[in-house]
């Protein structure tokens, strides 16, 4: 009984600690904020629910820009590779925010398979993102 309490214990620690992980930083809290939003519109079917997903994630993407990705000085130590870095950074996050106004007009017009097909885009920018402006 002992052993299974403190299994219990150690597995909602690691729950816990992975909570504040990814919600560690202010860029992290807008991709969170974007990611329960992406997860939400790939099992929506109200045209109007989805609509207000997509707005959310917009919106998550419109506060990303003030950020920089916390990895970012560590990755591009040189000045004119961090200047262009950022630039990518801006265009990608733009890209995305692009992607979600897509989304809203696919739920508005009731189009799921284009909704399906978008999302799918969005995961492959998220990939794209990731390797370039995260750590491993
Ligand atoms: C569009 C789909 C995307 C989704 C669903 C997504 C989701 C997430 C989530 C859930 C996190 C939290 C931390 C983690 O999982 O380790 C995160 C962090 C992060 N994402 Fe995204 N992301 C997306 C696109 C992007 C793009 C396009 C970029 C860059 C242009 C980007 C850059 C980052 C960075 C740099 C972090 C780490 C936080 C920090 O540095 O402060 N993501 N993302």
């Amino acid at each position: 009984m002992k052993k299974f309490t403190s299994t219990l214990l150690l597995i909602g620690s690691l729950f816990l600690l992975d909570v504040a992980r990814a919600d560690d930083t202010p860029l992290g809290e807008q991709m969170s904020a974007m990611n329960d939003a992406y997860k939400a519109m790939g099992k929506e079917t109200d045209a109007a629910k989805g609509a207000t997903l997509a707005r959310e994630a917009q919106t998550a993407m419109l506060k990303s820009l003030e950020f920089k990705p916390e990895a970012f000085d560590k990755l591009f130590p040189d000045k004119a590779v961090a200047a262009k870095a950022m630039v990518e950074y801006r265009y990608m996050i733009g890209e995305a925010f692009v992607i979600f106004c897509k989304v809203e007009m696919a739920f508005l017009e009731g189009k799921p398979d284009d909704v399906k097909k978008l999302l799918a885009e969005a995961k492959d920018l998220k990939k794209a993102g990731h390797d370039k402006f995260m750590e491993e």
